[in-house]
């Protein structure tokens, strides 16, 4: 039985389900700390009588103050996700970001626990100057007029809090920037669901075998998509034996085309998917593919295929958006 105390703030959230679900399973005595604006209690179902669950919002002061205090291990994933937010409530994206970086952080130079783990994100390299990107890649916002970069610019913010404000503390800061997580029940405003519910809507609820829909950009634009337990696997082993002020890609490298996602989507579903292209929204990046060399020197090894993880998300959205 592990005794370290853990909090996990987004802890009712896509990736924070699956890491607490996980961490209970290992023993960790775990907190949530969520005020659920995307966040559900149901993702911790079978868990909620072995974890302390406390609602509230991260921008406040005194809670967040409180939930620190007696912890080993923070993990710090509250943020506004989902890329519809970010061009559409800029403000609290970084409102979020900020706030919730600084009063996590005050809370751990008060509290000192062991470490402060950080969740950052792929946003922060805009278009990276190389594919796949290693953690050295310089981080880059090109244009502050556009609100999507609340999101990269709330994620830059943290990172240099997190490693400042920890510089003097006893307390080990490790950030880990996440590429492209899926799995189910990840929410409706991302790639892979939207492309779901557009399919099901296209085909009166997945029944005619033959579709056409429209996508973003021309399909050409590449992502690396990794399966949420593959990312909870590469998180905790990041808090257990990643080095201190070091920064870790989370991901997978299979680079697929968002055509290839397409036809991979439509054959899980057998249905014949044809494409047209829209104009993409400013600020997306051509390519997205992480160098995982870092965390695989950490022992690092895929626990479920892309294919397997595809099937399983194309099922739970399958029954969902009926
Ligand atoms: N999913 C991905 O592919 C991906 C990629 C890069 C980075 N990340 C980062 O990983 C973390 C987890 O992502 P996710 O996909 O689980 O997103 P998510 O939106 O499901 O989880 C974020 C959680 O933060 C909570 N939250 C939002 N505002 C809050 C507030 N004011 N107070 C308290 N809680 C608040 C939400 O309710 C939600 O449960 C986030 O920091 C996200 O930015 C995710």
């Amino acid at each position: 039985m592990k005794k370290q105390k853990v909090l996990v703030t987004g802890g009712t959230g896509f990736i924070g389900a699956a890491l607490v679900k996980k961490l209970v399973d290992l023993g960790y005595p775990v907190r949530v700390f969520d005020n659920n604006f995307r966040g559900k209690n149901t993702r911790l179902e079978g868990y909620l009588g072995k974890l302390d669950l406390i609602e509230g919002d991260i921008r406040d002061e005194k809670k967040v103050m409180d939930a620190v205090k007696g912890m080993d291990i923070v993990y710090h994933l509250a943020f506004i996700n989902g890329t519809r937010h970010f061009y559409e409530i800029p403000e609290q994206v970084l409102d979020v970001g900020v706030r919730g970086a600084l009063n996590t952080l005050k809370a751990t130079l008060e509290y000192k626990p062991a470490r402060y783990i950080l969740a950052s994100s792929s946003e922060v390299y805009q278009t990276p100057t190389k594919v796949p990107t290693d953690e050295k890649e310089r981080i880059f916002l090109d244009d502050v007029t556009n609100p999507r970069y609340s999101y990269a610019g709330g994620k830059i913010i943290s990172e240099l809090l997190t490693l400042n404000y920890l510089r003097k503390s006893t307390t080990e800061p490790v950030i880990f920037r996440p590429h492209n997580v899926f799995g189910p029940d990840m929410g409706w405003e991302h790639v892979i669901p939207e492309l779901l519910v557009k399919l099901g809507k296209s085909t009166n609820g997945f029944k005619s075998r033959k579709t056409k829909i429209e996508i973003q950009g021309t399909g050409e634009e590449t992502r690396a998509f990794c399966y949420v337990d593959s990312a909870v696997e590469q998180i905790v082993l990041c808090s257990e034996k990643g080095a201190a002020g070091e920064i870790y890609h989370i991901g997978e490298m299979n680079e697929i085309s968002i055509l290839q996602l397409i036809e991979m989507i439509g054959k899980v579903l057998g249905i014949d998917i044809e494409t047209v292209p829209t104009p993409l929204r400013k600020g997306g990046t051509p390519r997205r593919c992480p160098d995982l060399a870092k965390i695989k020197s950490l022992g690092y090894k895929q626990p479920i295929s892309f294919e397997e993880g595809l099937k399983r998300t194309v099922d739970w959205y399958r029954k969902e958006s009926k």
